[in-house]
């Protein structure tokens, strides 16, 4: 009898896994995280609309979508052209862009937000997806630092609502943090974390706490580095070559800051001292706002501690 029970018990999950398994994918943002996103999951098989209100952005997307593919493909087939074209064609037509999110979403297994890092634009967008997307349709943030709870706010769906933290470069990081809140179903926490698996990336989960596990430690430690420099302790280039050379970091920390975007940095840092102003390490850093107030936001903006070709 119990191993009646058991067996049935197990061959309803398994239906319910595959019933759940993610392959019409929507990402929505097509900036440095959402062009990573819906790169990957073309790459490994999904089908995948990518979104963004903004057309050229979409159109720069693509660009870094084609040049980084043809990365991937070098480094996976070597010198074997026909498979690495073949890969290439395959994925690129898996993917197409929309400037539309409310149609986007009308046959999506799950939807990945990847826009701007502000909560009440957040929550406009999922309201307005919530009303459009089929009740089964799963929907996560890839915010870097806002409460995944108070963006669900916004939606009749705090079951199939999570976190699905990427980190960039997407198509080279290897982690996914996986999040969920009190509401998130088993089922959604499972389906969420085999797809995470099936884009090949190596997940950890963690609660909705500020920064989840990586940006907790991170995000302090990039500031503590533009401390020292705004301090004059040390210079922008000596700060960077010491935790290259003396930690092992594959980039310093003010490369770093205008790899992730300085834009983005002080969205997050701004959003945690709003919440704790007495804390020291969520302090506001004068340097990063006259910079983002300056248009200055790191590589995709042509500069920020440092000077690049624009992107
Ligand atoms: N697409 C595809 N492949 C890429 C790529 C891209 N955009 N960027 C790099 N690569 C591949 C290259 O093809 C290369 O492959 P091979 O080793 O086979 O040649 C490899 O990655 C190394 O690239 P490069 O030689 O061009 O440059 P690099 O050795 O300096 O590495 C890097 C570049 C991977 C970005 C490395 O500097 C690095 O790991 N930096 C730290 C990145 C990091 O910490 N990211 C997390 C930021 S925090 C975050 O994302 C969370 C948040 O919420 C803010
Ligand atoms: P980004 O500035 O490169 O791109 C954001 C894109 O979203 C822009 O193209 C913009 O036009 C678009 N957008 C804004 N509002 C929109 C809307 N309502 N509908 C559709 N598109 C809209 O930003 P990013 O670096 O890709 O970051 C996106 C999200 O990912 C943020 O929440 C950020 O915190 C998070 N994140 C960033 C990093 C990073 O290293 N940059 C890493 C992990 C997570």
């Amino acid at each position: 009898m119990s191993f009646f029970t058991s067996l049935t018990k197990r061959s309803l999950s398994q239906t319910a896994a595959m019933s759940a398994a993610i392959k019409n994918v929507t990402v929505i943002g097509s900036g440095l995280m959402g062009a990573g996103i819906a790169q990957v999951a073309a790459q490994t098989g999904h089908s995948v609309t990518m979104v963004d209100i903004d057309e050229v952005a979409v159109t720069k997307a693509q660009k870094r979508i084609s040049d980084s593919i043809q990365r991937v493909a070098k480094k996976k087939f070597g010198g074997e052209v026909e498979e690495a074209t073949k890969f290439v064609s395959e994925s690129v037509a898996r993917l197409t862009t929309s400037t539309d999110a409310v149609a986007s979403v009308s046959s999506a297994d799950l939807v990945v937000e990847a826009i701007v890092e502000n909560l009440d634009v957040k929550k406009k967008l999922f309201a307005e997806l919530d009303k459009a997307a089929p009740s089964h349709t799963i929907f996560a943030s890839n915010t870097s630092s806002l409460s995944i709870a108070k963006i669900a706010d916004a939606t009749t769906r705090k079951d199939r609502f999570g976190g699905l933290h990427f980190f960039n470069p997407v198509p080279v990081m290897k982690l996914l943090e996986v999040v969920r809140i009190p509401e998130t179903s088993q089922d959604t926490f499972e389906a969420m974390r085999d797809w995470g698996k099936a884009m090949g990336k190596v997940t950890v989960e963690c609660k909705d706490t500020p920064g989840f596990i990586v940006n907790r430690l991170l995000i302090p430690y990039l500031m503590e580095a533009v401390r020292l420099m705004e301090r004059g302790d040390a210079s922008a280039k000596d700060i960077d070559v010491a935790m290259k050379l003396g930690a092992g970091h594959p980039m310093g920390p003010l490369e770093l800051l205008d790899y992730v975007g300085l834009d983005t940095g002080k969205f997050i840092l701004d959003g945690w001292h709003e919440n704790d102003p007495d804390r020291e390490l969520f302090q506001p850093s004068p340097l990063v706002d006259k910079l983002v107030t300056a248009g200055k936001f790191g590589v995709k903006s042509g500069e920020g501690f440092y000077k690049y070709d624009k992107k």
